[in-house]
């Protein structure tokens, strides 16, 4: 058992050393230590799935098993006999018993991804393996003593997904004891170049190539972007780049166009001259003085304003089609669904194609 307050983020496979992340690995090597439940939070691609690891490694319970369930992968029934278990003949397919993974991570820690992919329903039987620490299996009425550690993870707002009815507060509560916060790849400054580094290496290693170093200008423009989809999507170009780099250099060249885009245009496209461009001039003249006291409401507000004006012309480009322009965002569709209605730009089902 490590009972450490400190962590190294690189055993973990995670680069960054900015503020932010610095916050990120204090608040992990603290709550690892703790037999209480985690909540990570963060937008996609934004490193949740590793703090969840690492949470894992760096506790009491590192010897026990890890078990990771995406929520959002099975529907409703199946992720009910997925994390429980079931009896024999409890249902139609049901043909002999069978462990849960809640049951197969005894003495170790669960990770539930995407946990705001529940049902209320099955809401209410999480909550209550927490706040009583027993379930029973689908079809059975003898409960189950459970010793697990929980860490769930959110991409979305769960404070909105309760105000919209779609997430219990009682279980919010109960898994937010220890709530981390990913920052996105955008609030991370020098911590891109870094990762840019660390994915030429690793790329150029796996591809048997040599891509060593990043053009100045490239790396400018990669510092200015905002990455919707965190470091899953740098890591994506950088990847790119490498298998179709003809020499050493990541040059702008092989940046996709979002990020290359000429800066002037698109800022004359994205944002609206009045009210955009007088939240950036009170951002940046706050941050001159000495308390910028909104600077990350005003911060929020900026990006998400892009961000609604990237996702509407992605959308358009891709006629619509959500799962095209989730891929062309390197976001998971389920993300972009939220955020199109989040900020009002979803079709209803009829309009879509
Ligand atoms: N700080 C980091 N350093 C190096 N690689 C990272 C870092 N953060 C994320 N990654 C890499 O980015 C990818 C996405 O990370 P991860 O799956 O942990 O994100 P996530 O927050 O769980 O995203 P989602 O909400 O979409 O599930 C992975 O390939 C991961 O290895
Ligand atoms: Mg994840």
């Amino acid at each position: 058992m490590q009972a450490t307050n400190v962590m190294d983020p690189s055993e973990f496979g995670l680069i960054g050393e900015s503020s932010p992340m610095r916050e990120v690995y204090r608040l992990t090597a603290k709550a690892a230590v703790s037999n209480a439940s985690v909540l990570l939070l963060g937008e996609t691609g934004t490193g949740k799935e590793l703090i969840a690891g690492a949470l894992h490694h760096l506790s009491p319970r590192n010897t026990g098993p890890f078990v990771r369930v995406n929520c959002g992968a099975l529907p409703e029934t199946l992720l009910d006999s997925e994390l429980f278990g079931h009896v024999k003949g409890s249902f139609t397919d049901a043909m002999r018993d069978r462990t849960g993974r809640f049951e197969a991570a005894t003495g170790g820690t669960i990770f539930l991804d995407e946990i705001n992919s529940t049902s209320t329903t099955l809401q209410v039987k999480l909550l209550r393996v927490l706040q009583e620490r027993e379930f029973e299996r689908v079809g059975d009425s003898s409960s189950i003593e459970v010793d697990v550690r929980v860490i769930a993870a959110s991409n979305c707002d769960l404070t909105k997904e309760i105000a919209e009815g779609r997430f219990r507060e009682d279980l919010f509560w109960r898994l937010n004891v220890l709530p981390i916060q990913l920052p996105p790849l955008r609030r991370r400054g020098h911590d891109i170049e870094l990762l840019v580094r660390h994915f030429l290496q690793m790329y150029s290693q796996s591809n048997d190539r040599v891509v060593s170093d990043v053009e100045p200008a490239a790396l400018r423009k990669m510092l200015e972007y905002t990455w919707p989809g965190n470091v899953r999507e740098l890591q994506n170009y950088v990847e790119r780049a490498v298998v179709l780099a003809d020499s050493n250099m990541l040059s702008m060249d092989l940046l996709p166009q979002c990020i290359t885009g000429d800066a002037q245009a698109a800022q004359a496209a994205v944002f609206r001259p009045t009210d955009d461009q007088s939240l950036i001039r009170e951002f940046v003249f706050s941050g001159i003085s000495k308390a910028p006291r909104d600077a990350t409401d005003l911060h929020e507000k900026i990006v998400n304003s892009v961000e609604k004006e990237l996702l509407g012309q992605v959308l358009a480009a891709t006629n619509g089609i959500q799962t095209k322009a989730a891929k062309r965002l390197g976001m998971n569709r389920n993300t972009l669904y939220k955020k199109l209605k989040e900020y009002g730009l979803e079709k209803s089902d009829d309009e879509q194609t």
